[in-house]
């Protein structure tokens, strides 16, 4: 596959737009010496679907190059690009047979430096995504594995007799099924937490360590500026394979309920971790994890005790809540009392997105505003997911036929698959939505006639001016840069209230999170500000863009109120 858009096109363009301004967000810390990453944007971009650049219907990395311009203008400073590597696409990627190099599909480890370079001259940063947990059963070192009991590299993976007739033990993929494969040729099983075709790695053999390191190290030497490290969670497992706590019930695939107690979040995780990131730290390179944890204490351990693992665990745990001010004030104090630097984040390629998750059907823009003016204006980092900023949509398979994710397949109907959280991204209302000539390889919705870039730039009041608001006030106010997070009105079920307060800045966020108005009224003199003194930054309310004061303030249903305060 040819792509069209050759450095000879895009370089000049590109280095016409960099102005001063954007070279000056590639710095390593600000005034205060936080890291970039404290007060970077990230945004997720899923490859098959951000921007086709040669009209073969999925999307690459010189797509992705010619749309750096919109994520600049939008606020974004670092792109996290879902993997990109050479793979069977079983897993659409997650299933790795080259760490080191590029898919076809998506162009040349060529194209791959030209966007770093590109980025660099946007002040956009690259994170790329390391699959840790398990490589495809094509990779190299699969192959050796199973091709004999003495293979070199044998024990690279997790190979067991079964018992008897069985699997060595209970534990279940959560993909669906056992979670060992039974192999012919060697006569014993090999464990995968996901797809038989994704085999997990022995992170217990130092080989395999070994080169974990070193891979993550030569993308660090190619000027990648850190990782989002996938399925973290998972990279251990007991030697013993004691079998996982059975619980009543079934899940979408048919399998027994049961507790991953022995093959999920073991503490040696947090021993490849701190391993991981002492290479990270010779770089200056961020690791990103993808924590799927129970509470915020679980969280807090993926920083390591000495700040020595992952400076950005994901708080995905924000993406099961309820939309409801009192349910986030509770998690947002949570995660403040954890002392940590949080990192939140709405939705991902896994997730049904955000639009569709928090709304409640009639109001879903609404809520869409809400969500981004809570999560985009709280202390810590936001990780956003490409297309949230125009409110894009689900678009779920329709029929068992048409599903593309295996788990879709398997699981249907209780299960649909991640299909619909994948569409192609929506750039205009014009064929394809403006993201290829050619055949899209996932179904977009026919919403994308509304919900798309070029018409929302027109519409002072769309969701991506609104975004485009907020990340702009993000980088240049003080308070939402620098401040500490307090709680106001910590009583009110309807309306989420706070301050970020930074020395003699502060700020106040006043979020109607119910579909009726609401009247608050707020008194700063504990926090040694005046509610009489208030200066509009940004609000979803008309009649309030010239408001001068929170001490009385009249909310319609929803409305977003965002001020300065002295
Ligand atoms: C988590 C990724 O986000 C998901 O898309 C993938 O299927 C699994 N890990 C397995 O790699």
């Amino acid at each position: 596959m040819h792509r069209n858009f050759t450095a000879a096109v895009l370089v000049p363009i590109v280095l016409a737009i960099a102005s001063p301004a954007i070279q000056a967000q590639v710095q390593a810390t600000d005034a205060q010496g936080h890291p970039w990453y404290q007060h970077a944007v990230f945004y997720e971009i899923y490859p098959r679907s951000f921007m086709d650049s040669n009209g073969d219907g999925v999307g690459d990395l010189n797509g992705i190059a010619s749309k750096l311009d919109y994520l600049h203008s939008l606020g974004v400073d670092a792109i996290w690009i879902a993997p990109c590597f050479p793979s069977p696409q079983v897993d659409f990627g997650y299933d790795v047979s080259d760490y080191e190099n590029i898919d076809p599909m998506y162009g040349t480890l060529a194209d791959f430096d030209r966007l770093e370079k590109l980025g660099a001259e946007h002040g956009i940063r690259i994170i790329l995504d390391f699959v840790v947990n398990h490589t495809s059963d094509q990779h190299p070192w699969f192959i050796d594995s199973r091709s004999s009991r003495t293979a070199d590299k044998r024990d690279w993976y997790i190979w067991r007799d079964g018992k008897g007739k069985n699997p060595p033990n209970n534990w279940i993929s959560t993909f669906g099924g056992s979670a060992w494969q039974w192999d012919s040729k060697t006569d014993q099983y090999y464990y995968h937490f996901f797809y038989p075709q994704q085999p997990d790695l022995n992170w217990r053999n130092p080989a395999v360590v070994t080169a974990m390191y070193g891979t993550s190290e030569w993308w660090y030497k190619r000027g990648v500026a850190g990782f989002r490290l996938d399925a973290v969670d998972t990279l251990f497992e007991d030697p013993n394979l004691t079998d996982n706590p059975v619980l009543p019930g079934t899940n979408a695939f048919g399998d027994p309920n049961m507790v991953n107690k022995y093959n999920d979040k073991l503490p040696e995780v947090h021993t490849a971790l701190k391993g991981l990131r002492a290479v990270a730290d010779k770089y200056n390179a961020v690791l990103i994890g993808e924590t799927w944890t129970d509470n915020v204490a679980e969280l807090k351990e993926y920083y390591g005790a000495g700040h020595d693992e992952l400076q950005m665990p994901m708080d995905l745990m924000l993406t099961s809540l309820k939309f409801s001010a009192p349910v986030f004030r509770d998690h947002i104090k949570a995660v403040q009392a954890a002392g940590e630097w949080p990192v939140y984040v709405i939705s991902n390629h896994d997730i049904v997105r955000s639009w569709n998750r928090y709304g409640d059907g009639p109001h879903n823009d609404a809520i869409a505003k809400d969500m981004a003016a809570m999560y985009l204006t709280l202390r810590g980092t936001p990780i956003m997911y490409y297309g949230e900023e125009i409110g894009m949509q689900n678009n779920d398979p329709k029929r068992r036929e048409d599903v593309k994710d295996p788990i879709g397949r398997r699981g249907w109907p209780k299960e649909k698959g991640r299909d619909g959280e994948r569409t192609p991204m929506q750039w205009s209302d014009g064929p394809n939505a403006g993201f290829s000539t050619g055949i899209p390889w996932n179904a977009i919705p026919v919403t994308y006639r509304t919900y798309n870039v070029a018409d929302e730039l027109k519409n002072p009041n769309s969701i991506l001016n609104w975004y485009k608001g907020l990340l702009a006030l993000r980088h240049t106010d003080p308070a939402l840069v620098e401040g500490d997070y307090v709680a106001l009105d910590e009583n009110d079920p309807n309306v989420l209230a706070y301050l970020r307060k930074s020395g003699a800045d502060a700020a106040i966020v006043v979020i109607n999170m119910s579909d009726a108005p609401q009247t608050v009224s707020f008194d700063l003199s504990a926090q040694g500000l005046s509610a009489a003194s208030a200066q509009t930054r940004l609000t979803t309310q008309a009649a309030l863009k010239h408001n001068a004061s929170v001490q009385q303030l009249a909310l319609e249903p929803f409305a977003v109120y965002i001020a300065d305060v002295k």
